[in-house]
């Protein structure tokens, strides 16, 4: 790993399992008998407003009871010690990197604890409960959704993700299915220019074949292991 100056890591609900959060896709993956795909869309928010908002008040409240795990924390460390460009892409929308102290990251499919006015697109910052019907205090008119990428939304901040995907000499997957786009690309982009590409999972994901090496186990050890790795 001596030649590498740029790093770029993609993480997803996969880093998150150790600390006790239910991923998408897994076992536990179905919510009241709906999949992720049919409660995360503007068409189910305008539809049944209440339900939406269950859905993410239930995983907002959960946070309160979990806490970073060596993945985020490893992470974290790299973060502040690596002395070239680093970018933690995150597809999750838990705050688990942050309170292990990242700083260098992008939340790509929005967060829990921000609220977002469907009018005039202020976010602020929402701990509690978001009553459906709750109005916006900056515009005064329109109504509060959780802040979250819905299917079928643009993720944010993709011009600075392409960017540092299209200067990275490492890019690195944790714990994601590659079943969501634009983030399942990621890899196919840091190839492109010619990236070394690594995949951290517990079984290989939907892209594995685009990448050069997998390496199979929980993130809460392969993750230390690679940041060992990097800092030497
Ligand atoms: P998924 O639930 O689709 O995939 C979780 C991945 O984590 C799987 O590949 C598991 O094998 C892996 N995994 C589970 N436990 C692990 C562990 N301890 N160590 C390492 N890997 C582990 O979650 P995502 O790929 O993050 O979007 O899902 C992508 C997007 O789909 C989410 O961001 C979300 C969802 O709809 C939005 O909310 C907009």
């Amino acid at each position: 790993m001596d030649d590498i100056r740029n790093i770029v890591i993609l993480t997803g609900a996969g880093i998150s399992a150790e600390s006790g959060l239910a991923t998408f896709r897994g076992p536990d993956g179905l919510w009241e008998g709906h999949r992720v795909e049919d409660v995360c869309t503007p068409e189910a928010l305008a539809r049944d407003a209440a339900l939406v908002h269950r859905f993410y008040d239930e995983r907002r409240a959960k946070l309160a009871e979990v806490g970073p795990n060596a993945a985020h924390e490893a992470l974290a460390a790299l973060d502040a010690q690596w002395p070239g460009e680093l970018l933690i892409v995150t597809q999750n929308v838990d705050d688990l990197h942050e309170r292990a102290g990242a700083k260098r990251l992008i939340h790509m499919h929005g967060e829990l604890r921000s609220a977002l006015c469907a009018g005039c697109g202020k976010a602020r910052r929402w701990t509690d409960a978001l009553p459906p019907g709750s109005v916006c205090d900056g515009c005064g008119r329109a109504l509060l959704r959780p802040d979250i990428v819905f299917f079928g939304e643009m993720p944010y901040e993709m011009d600075v993700i392409d960017e540092a995907l299209r200067r990275a000499d490492l890019f690195v997957s944790v714990g994601t299915s590659g079943a969501v786009y634009p983030a399942a690309g990621f890899v196919q982009t840091a190839r492109h220019v010619g990236a070394r590409t690594l995949e951290l999972n517990l079984v290989p994901s939907a892209g594995s074949f685009y990448f050069e090496e997998s390496r199979m186990g929980p993130a809460s050890m392969l993750v230390p292991e690679l940041v060992s790795e990097l800092l030497g």
